[in-house]
């Protein structure tokens, strides 16, 4: 099976205001699917930090590694640009469908500016940063991972 990272981006978790709680949530789901070894972080919304994570997470061979917050319209949402900075190519479809499922749950889906792509052996992919919202969107998409990991590596044509 795959490994992971769920890093959660938020000004306030990392400075203690509140205590994360997607992340857990996130890394929970993952672990019911198989995942193993499930690296956490909870880092601030800073473009440059985001860049430097998901750039090392990468290198180091993550295969699946997933963000958690930072999507919004707030002034310090900056994770879809951090993460549009890494990535080599796009896997819109991923987003796409998020959306499209959690528009049926709410209308405020549309305000996610989520972005989804691949990085050399790495899929990266942005998840909105409540609990729940951040689950219900993995939820969507989870069980299509496996064959794209697949692919990706190349044991699937
Ligand atoms: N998707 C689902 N499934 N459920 C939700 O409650 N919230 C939306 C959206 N996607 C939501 C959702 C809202 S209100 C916002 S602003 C965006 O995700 C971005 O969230 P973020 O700023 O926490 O990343």
């Amino acid at each position: 099976m795959y490994n992971a990272a769920v890093i959660t981006v938020s000004d306030r978790a990392f400075s203690g205001e509140y205590t994360d709680r997607s992340g857990p949530a996130v890394s929970e789901l993952l672990k019911n699917h198989g995942y193993e070894a499930i690296k956490t972080a909870v880092i601030p919304d800073d473009k440059d930090e985001i860049i430097r994570t998901l750039t090392e997470l990468s290198d180091e061979g993550i295969d699946l590694i997933l963000t958690s917050g930072g999507t919004g319209f707030s002034k310090r949402d900056m994770t879809p640009e951090a993460t549009k900075a890494v990535i080599e190519r796009e896997t819109p479809g991923l987003c796409e469908y998020m959306r499209m499922k959690s528009a049926q749950i709410t209308d405020r889906a549309i305000l996610s500016r989520a972005v989804c792509g691949i990085r050399n052996d790495s899929l990266i992919i942005n998840l909105p940063g409540s609990p729940k919202a951040a689950t219900e969107n993995l939820s969507f998409i989870i069980d299509a991972l496996p064959h794209g990991l697949d692919m990706l590596k190349g044991k699937k044509e």
